[in-house]
């Protein structure tokens, strides 16, 4: 391990860690949820991929990317609980999540169940292959606050009928920021012949996954959140049955040579980010796995404490819902558009420099905070004042 990562391993979370990342240090960063943010001993170690490569491209793409690839994948299996030839490599969740619906032999009148909350992506994939195959979806509609699972779990449970051939439901919800009982619902839809498919793109790194151990058919998790690799590192895990058949997106020179070797050739492409997932294992573990959880899910919990106690709101679910991202009511009654939302986002970033989502859905407007080991409360206390400081200037 270098001297470098030897200091991670001992170093509290704060400020003090930001030279880690090339993020500007003048601003409080608090979005990590959105495209994760990369570390510079990952970027360095995606750059030194990207020099081997051009060093002699063609004898890089046939004798070196194949072992290469085998010993990111090795790795990446091993730290998800799976084997190797699991997982496909894909560029993100929507390529893996397009993979999988496009590879689907689906039949007119067939139902696919997701909820009203899944990812914009996702739901514009799944609207697609409604108009083109005459499926019919069936939304769950998700009230928020949620007062629990169980509420999630009956949700998805009152979507299912005879008909249903496929649940999509999110680990993590982009806009909920609250964790769905995957189990549960593969557990309840197993026995009825209903595939599942997990949008799992914010799980990795912050969820520990057990992928085999979890039975669901298909999982699409990025690595490029808050697992910490470089943008365009994610996978598709294929349960045995599940992965026959099944094809990415983009057919190419590897066709029918069988998953997960098919999703390796896609037309050429830069493969840097994929290879440096054993860079984002490295600084991840330097850290400590389950220690980065930890301190991630407390963080958020400390600030979302502080953020409720400063605006008089309510957490929306319970704490243990919630892990390094948190969605609370934004105080005050502003109505819920799109343009009151981007209105707040752009204010707090021109005025305050403060990155934070601000969303608009279920009558109301929301702001999602995340929390990564370069963050202190004094991020959130900027935030806190910031909200306040507008809303007296408007008078509400
Ligand atoms: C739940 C969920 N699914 C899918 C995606 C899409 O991820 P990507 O843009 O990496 O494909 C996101 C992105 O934030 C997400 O939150």
């Amino acid at each position: 391990m270098s001297r470098e990562l030897k200091a991670l391993s001992m170093a509290a979370p704060g400020h003090a860690l930001r030279h880690f990342w090339a993020l500007e240090p003048s601003m409080h960063f608090l979005n990590h949820g959105s495209y994760g943010a990369t570390p510079r001993h990952v970027l360095a170690a995606q750059h030194q991929w990207r020099e081997r490569l051009e060093r002699q491209p063609v004898r890089f793409m046939s004798d070196e990317l194949p072992a290469a690839l085998c010993s990111a994948r090795a790795r990446l299996a091993a730290f998800l609980s799976t084997q190797p030839e699991r997982l496909g490599m894909v560029e993100n969740a929507t390529a893996g999540v397009n993979a999988v619906l496009r590879s689907i032999a689906w039949r007119a009148g067939d139902e696919l169940v997701l909820a009203d909350h899944a990812y914009l992506a996702v739901r514009h994939t799944v609207q697609h292959l409604a108009e083109c195959h005459g499926l019919v979806v069936r939304r769950v509609q998700l009230e928020f606050p949620l007062s629990g699972q169980e509420a999630i779990l009956e949700a998805y449970w009152s979507a299912i009928t005879p008909r249903t051939r496929l649940v999509i439901v999110d680990h993590i919800f982009s806009t909920l920021a609250v964790q769905a009982p995957v189990a549960e619902i593969v557990a309840v839809c197993q026995p009825l012949g209903v595939r599942v498919l997990v949008d799992g793109a914010h799980a990795p790194g912050l969820l520990p996954l057990a992928l085999d151990e979890l039975g669901a058919d298909w999982y699409v998790g990025n690595c490029h959140k808050w697992l910490l690799a470089p943008k365009g590192c994610a996978f598709l895990y294929a349960s045995g049955a599940a992965a026959q058949d099944l094809h990415p997106a983009v057919i190419s020179n590897f066709h029918d040579r069988g998953f997960p070797l098919e999703f390796d050739w896609q037309g050429t492409r830069d493969y840097s980010a994929w290879l440096a997932v054993t860079a984002a294992l490295d600084f991840v573990e330097a850290f400590g796995a389950a220690r980065y959880r930890q301190v991630l899910r407390e963080q958020a919990a400390a600030a979302a404490a502080l953020l409720c106690r400063h605006w008089a709101v309510e957490l929306p679910a319970p704490p243990g819902m919630f892990s390094a991202m948190v969605t609370l009511p934004l105080p005050g009654d502003e109505a819920p558009t799109e343009e009151n939302a981007t209105r707040w986002h752009d204010k707090l970033w021109t005025q305050h420099r403060i990155e934070v989502p601000v969303l608009a859905f279920n009558q109301r407007l929301w702001v999602r905070i995340s929390a990564q080991i370069y963050n202190e409360l004094s991020d959130y206390e900027a935030l806190a004042r910031a909200v306040s400081a507008s809303r007296s200037m408007q008078g509400t």
